[in-house]
Parts: structure tokens; C-alpha cells; sequence
């Protein structure tokens, strides 16, 4: 696939933000799902403003942090586990953002940060890591200023599964066991008084969106290794039809004051 053709497939009139994106920049630093075009879609949801101070939770190649600098002229920590902050800010320099978005190695479960440091989190392709456990939304929130936000994408479920759908057998990996919906998420938080949820969604068609990202990585894609990843999830949603795999977004706000 040539620039011109690359660029076409990814120039979606949903995601006109993401469209301005160079595509192989995007598919070099392949980690998942095509995280601008959730992204896009969270933030249309969430007001942001120049100059929040925004933690970019589990931010993979710092991609993600790289938008919320540029789009809303935030100030951004980008936070990751398994890639290393040198060479995201190597990334984030080239795009001309290092005075805005700062990389550090930081674990979900131990931030080193101070309480009511952030003014948003936002979390892409990397909440289900950490998230499910019942505890883990009121130790966030510790750290969102009073009437923060928080928002998070993730791949998730149409409903609850009690055990793996046939149809899904050859694909499943246990780890698809973080994955939930909508509603669980919801009440996931609700139940713990620590956010109110403003907003929760499931992205419409977003299984097509997905499989076409895996499409065009499985073309696209700058080794075999992604090349063949991609060419098996695209399967995988094939066989699936948007029966079971959606994305889960929800936007959520710290009480302005408490939060019990
Ligand atoms: C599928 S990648 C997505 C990365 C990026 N947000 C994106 O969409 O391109 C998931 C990310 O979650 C991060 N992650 C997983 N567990 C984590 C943890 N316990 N603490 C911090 N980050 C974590 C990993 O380091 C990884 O970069």
C-alpha cells in the first residue's frame, strides 16, 4: 500500500483529528486498536481545556499524550509500564511536544503523584490492565483535583459472558477475561461513590472500526509479527460480527467535594 492509498483508508469523516495524523507514524507505534480514533471519540465527550494538567494513564507509545497536547493544549504525563520514558520522549520531542507532555515509568497501581495533582486521567487501550480490580477507582480518584475527570476507551463486551462463545474458541486468550461492558463498568464506579459517571457509551460500529485498523495493519504494518496479529483479530471480528467485542468508553467526574 502506497502513502497516498494508506492515508485513504485512514481518513475516516468520524475522526477528522485523527485524520491529520501521519498513518505510518500511527502503525509504527502499533500497540492495539487505532487509540486516536477512541481517543477522538472519548474527548469529544470530555471538556477539556488549554492547560489542564492531564495524566495519560498507560500511554503505550505516548501517541495518546502526544493529541491531548496537540488538540486541546493540555499539559500531559505520560505514564507507562512497559515502554520506556527515553524513548517516548524521543517521540514526543520529534512531534515537537516536550514542553507540554513529560514520559516517566510509572505502575498504575503505585503513582507517584501527589492527591489531587490532576485536573483529568485519561486512559487508552490500558484501564482493563488495571482497572477491574473493585478497589482501583477510588485509589485513582486520590489523585483527580475535586470535580475532575476521568475517562477511560477500552475494548470491551457487548453484555457479560459466562464462558467463552463458541464461535470465539480458536481466538481466545485468557486475558480477554479483563474485558466487560458498559454497564458492568458502570457500576463498576457507581457503586463506589468515589466518581459520578457523566457519560458511558459503547462506540457505534466499533468492532467494524477495529477490524478495519487490524485490516490495514495486516497490509500495512512495518513487520510480519504485526502483520500476522493483525490478519488474526481481523479474523477474530470477522467470525465474531459484533456479536461480543465493542469498545467501552466512559467519561466520569470526582465529586466536588467527599466522594465517600
Ligand atoms: C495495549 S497498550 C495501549 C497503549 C496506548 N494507550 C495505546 O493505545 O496505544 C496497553 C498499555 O498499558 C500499559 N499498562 C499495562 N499495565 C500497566 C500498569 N500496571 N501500569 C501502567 N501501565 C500499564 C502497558 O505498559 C501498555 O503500554
Amino acid at each position: 500500500m502506497d502513502d497516498e492509498q494508506l492515508r485513504a483508508q485512514l481518513t475516516l469523516p468520524r475522526f477528522p483529528r485523527s485524520a491529520a495524523y501521519d498513518p505510518r507514524w500511527l502503525i509504527r507505534n502499533v500497540m492495539g486498536p487505532n487509540p486516536l480514533w477512541l481517543l477522538e471519540e472519548l474527548t469529544a465527550r470530555m471538556p477539556l481545556r488549554p492547560g489542564m494538567r492531564v495524566l495519560d494513564l498507560g500511554c503505550g507509545k505516548a501517541v495518546t499524550s502526544i493529541f491531548l497536547a496537540r488538540e486541546f493544549g493540555v499539559t500531559v504525563w505520560a505514564a507507562d509500564l512497559w515502554v520506556a520514558p527515553t524513548e517516548n520522549l524521543a517521540r514526543i520531542r520529534e512531534a515537537g511536544c516536550a514542553d507540554r507532555v513529560f514520559p516517566l515509568l510509572a505502575e498504575a497501581r503505585e503513582l507517584p503523584f501527589a492527591h489531587g495533582y490532576f485536573d483529568a486521567v485519561i486512559s487508552i487501550d490500558a484501564y482493563h490492565y488495571f482497572g477491574t480490580d473493585d478497589f482501583y477507582v477510588g485509589y485513582l480518584a486520590d489523585f483527580i483535583r475535586p470535580g475532575g475527570l476521568l475517562g477511560i476507551a477500552v475494548p470491551g463486551l457487548r453484555a457479560e459472558i459466562d464462558r467463552v462463545p463458541e464461535h470465539l474458541r480458536p481466538y481466545w486468550q485468557w486475558e480477554f477475561a479483563s474485558l466487560h461492558s458498559v454497564g458492568w463498568w458502570r457500576r463498576h464506579w457507581e457503586l463506589t461513590g468515589k466518581v459520578g459517571v457523566l457519560d458511558a457509551w459503547e462506540q457505534d460500529d466499533g468492532w467494524r472500526y477495529w477490524r478495519h485498523w487490524c485490516r490495514v495493519c495486516a497490509q500495512a504494518g512495518e513487520d510480519e509479527t504485526v502483520r500476522e496479529a493483525s490478519r488474526h483479530e481481523a479474523r477474530m471480528l470477522d467470525a465474531d460480527e459484533g456479536r461480543t467485542f465493542t469498545f467501552a468508553l466512559l467519561v466520569a467526574k470526582k465529586p466536588e467535594v467527599g466522594g465517600t
